[in-house]
């Protein structure tokens, strides 16, 4: 009985959620001029019915979209009239959404006595990863969790500090930005978990937590991450209203660097809408004092996916003056990564790697933030696989592994210079 009323409770909650059925994955590479253009005016069509999952850039870099069902033929026609090479890497996106819910629903349920450790196994909730790092400061010493500010919704924006004692400059990490990117999020907070709960008794957490205190953020946008649970898996945005039709800003679009240059659009309705101003938002904003006033050394942009490691800047093809320094440190991390399970992460900057993005926070940490080592993160999977952000839960372990290998070399590596 009780089984049944859960399973009501269940359905009920999907009731408001956008059903994907026979939505397309595409997977198109430009390989000329022509294609590119029609790509890309495809990509900024003021209708929008088309997720571009991986955007358009140039000529022989892939782009990934994924199409409603009413859209598919004429966009096979647009793609035929340009000659271009298409793939489809799926038919019914909401199959792989049904997978993800019904795991989702397998965890910890019927094992009880394992529910408060299965958080950190599935994609947790909000609120869950909210009481998690609450009942992490009731338990365990070394840790505190900080608010830093309000979301759009008024959720609490929440940090985590680990700190062993006084004086150490901090790493800061943060992810979740983009709320349909869970593996960012589950992949951070499983990280979080070891370190709280393996303090004192793992020495290659102790040796992190001797050189350095870390302040994680898991999820920097939780009204969005909220909406991505609620009513739609592939929201990016976070939730404040801009207009009558269009909701949400791309926070990662937000930031002061660069902003109102390309890769950002000024239009609301767009993914990548990059606000109505500088720090129009309150979760960029509020991020944003919370670093200044953290001064750290170290600053990650935690994201998904392609298996990358970005070094800054994201807004122009001009680099740094320590670029070669950041980069070097960067082919370590990858190195360290690949040790882990074999996964390649290539190093690069956006503009080599992806495309032009303006107004992004790692490129602000490092340009009006005084932080020295600012990276980003594209986490698995790549490119291709065939489901790019609906990654089964199974590998939120793995994937917590290969950030952790990768941040323990970049700490390792700030330290000995
Ligand atoms: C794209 O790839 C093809 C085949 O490898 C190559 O011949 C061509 O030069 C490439 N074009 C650009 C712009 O990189
Ligand atoms: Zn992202």
């Amino acid at each position: 009985m009780s089984t049944f009323i859960i399973l009501i409770f269940m359905c009920a909650a999907q009731v408001g959620a956008k059903i994907y059925s026979h939505y397309h994955l595409f997977k198109v590479i430009p390989q000329n001029q022509f294609q590119l253009t029609g790509l890309k005016a495809m990509f900024e069509d003021g209708d929008y019915k088309i997720d571009f999952w991986i955007a358009p850039s140039s000529v022989n870099r892939t782009t990934e979209f994924l199409v409603p069902p009413s859209y598919v033929s004429r966009v096979k026609g647009i793609l035929h009239s340009l000659d271009a090479e298409t793939h489809i890497l799926n038919k019914n996106i909401q199959e792989v959404i049904d997978q993800e819910n019904e795991e989702q629903a397998h965890n910890g349920s019927q094992y009880t006595a394992y529910a408060s450790n299965s958080v950190t196994d599935k994609y947790a909730s909000y609120n869950e990863i909210k009481n998690l790092l609450h009942s992490y400061e009731t338990k365990y010493k070394h840790l505190s969790v900080i608010k830093f500010g309000k979301s759009f919704e008024g959720r609490d924006l929440v940090a985590i500090k680990f700190s062993t004692g006084p004086g150490k400059r901090v790493i800061f990490v943060e992810s979740g930005m983009h709320c349909r990117e869970w593996i960012s999020i589950a992949s951070s907070l499983k990280i979080i978990e070891r370190m709280a709960t393996t303090l004192g008794q793992d020495p290659e957490i102790d040796e992190l937590l001797r050189l350095y205190d870390w302040i994680f953020v898991p999820t920097v946008n939780p009204d969005g991450y909220y909406y991505t649970h609620n009513f739609d898996r592939m929201w990016r945005k976070n939730r404040r209203p801009i207009n009558f039709f269009c909701t949400g800003t791309d926070l990662n679009r937000n930031f002061a660097a660069g902003w109102g240059g390309p890769g950002a659009s000024p239009n609301p309705c767009n993914p990548t809408f990059r606000g109505t101003s500088v720090f129009s938002e309150p979760e960029a904003k509020a991020l944003a004092s919370f670093v200044k006033l953290v001064q750290p050394i170290a600053f990650f942009s935690v994201h998904a996916y392609s298996q990358y490691i970005m070094t800054p800047y994201g807004y122009t093809y001009k680099k740094p003056a320590d670029s070669m320094e950041l980069t070097h440190l960067a082919h370590k991390a990858a190195a360290a990564i690949k040790a882990v399970n074999g996964l390649k992460f290539t190093v690069g900057t956006p503009p080599e790697l992806l495309y032009i993005a303006t107004g992004g926070a790692y490129d602000w940490a490092k340009l009006e933030a005084n932080v020295k080592y600012s990276y980003a993160f594209e986490l698995r999977p790549t490119q291709s696989y065939g489901n790019g952000f609906l990654l089964p839960k199974r590998n939120i372990k793995p994937s917590s592994l290969e950030l952790f290998a990768a941040l323990k070399t970049f700490a390792k590596g700030f330290y000995n210079r």
